[in-house]
């Protein structure tokens, strides 16, 4: 089962898996997004809003979740970012993901084990201005994932996290441009560096269903480590963080955007 395969990365990752012969579950708010999906034998789509835990209903037999929908909003100075946007973000990101996988975890212990894939963000590795309500609901996911891991191992059910870099999907499109931030005097200057520095990344835009293969070749990976990316710029940061000294990973990073 997939969250949030309206569209983008959940959608391709559903595609994925029903090509490799899952029998899969592609759960999404409005089922109406989902009717140009392959039929019956393929991928059967479901409503599930994370947010409203009476559409929650998974699958007997359980054995793969890919906790997928996410959502952004402006970026913003944590001096300036609304309460109410940390609460919106908080509410999908973290709360309705741990939603749903309090509910997976009795059914993929019932069913033998299996696997719960985080989409997190390669942005929580690197200290991004305004981005700070964004990677914090994705760094909880991280802790979280981390405990449920040593919690559920012993079921037989293993928890991996994805820290997917630049997916051209429309959250990345609607990221596409200077941040809010340059509204604020104050914050003006920095992010129209960052703007410019985002034009660095271009080339590393990846198709969502690249994405999806690297993602689904994880999830298959029964002895593998607990965190991938899912692009060349998610891995080759991935393999940065880890074979660096934390202290100087965050002041390389640092002096780069500041
Ligand atoms: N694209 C990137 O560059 C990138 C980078 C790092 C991490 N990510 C993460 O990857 C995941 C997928 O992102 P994407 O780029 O594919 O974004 P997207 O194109 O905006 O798709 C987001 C998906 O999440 C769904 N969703 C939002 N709120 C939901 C809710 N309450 N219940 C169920 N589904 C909900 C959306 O459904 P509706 O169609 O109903 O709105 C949509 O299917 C997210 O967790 C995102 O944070 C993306």
């Amino acid at each position: 089962m997939v969250t949030g395969a309206s569209r983008g990365i959940g959608r391709a990752i559903a595609i994925e898996l029903a090509a490799r012969g899952f029998d899969t579950v592609a759960s999404m708010r409005n089922t109406a997004d989902g009717e140009d999906l392959p039929g019956p034998s393929g991928i059967r789509v479901e409503r599930l809003d994370v947010t409203d835990p009476s559409s929650i209903a998974l699958p007997d037999g359980l054995r793969v979740l890919v906790n997928n929908a996410g959502v952004e909003s402006d970026n913003l100075p944590v001096e300036h970012m609304p309460l109410e946007s940390w609460q919106r973000l908080f509410a999908t990101n973290v709360f309705g993901l741990v939603e749903v996988t309090k509910r997976a975890v009795p059914t993929m212990r019932a069913a033998g084990g299996g696997v719960i894939c985080n989409i997190t963000s390669s942005s929580t590795l690197a200290p991004v201005p305004f981005l700070g309500t964004y990677r914090a609901s994705k760094a909880a996911v991280t802790a979280i994932g981390e405990s449920l891991a040593a919690e559920v191992a012993q079921f037989g059910i293993r928890v991996i996290e994805i820290m997917p870099g630049p997916i051209e999907t429309e959250m990345l499109a609607a990221s596409d441009r200077p941040s809010a931030a340059v509204e604020h005097a104050e914050y003006r200057e920095l992010a129209e560096r960052l703007w410019e520095g985002r034009q660095g990344i271009r080339a590393s835009y990846t198709p969502a269903g690249e994405a999806a293969r690297r993602i689904v070749d994880a999830i298959c990976d029964d002895d593998g480590p607990l965190r991938y990316g899912c692009d060349d710029l998610s891995e080759g940061m991935l393999a940065g963080w880890n074979g660096t000294d934390n202290a100087q990973w965050v002041r390389g990073m640092l002096r780069s955007f500041s």
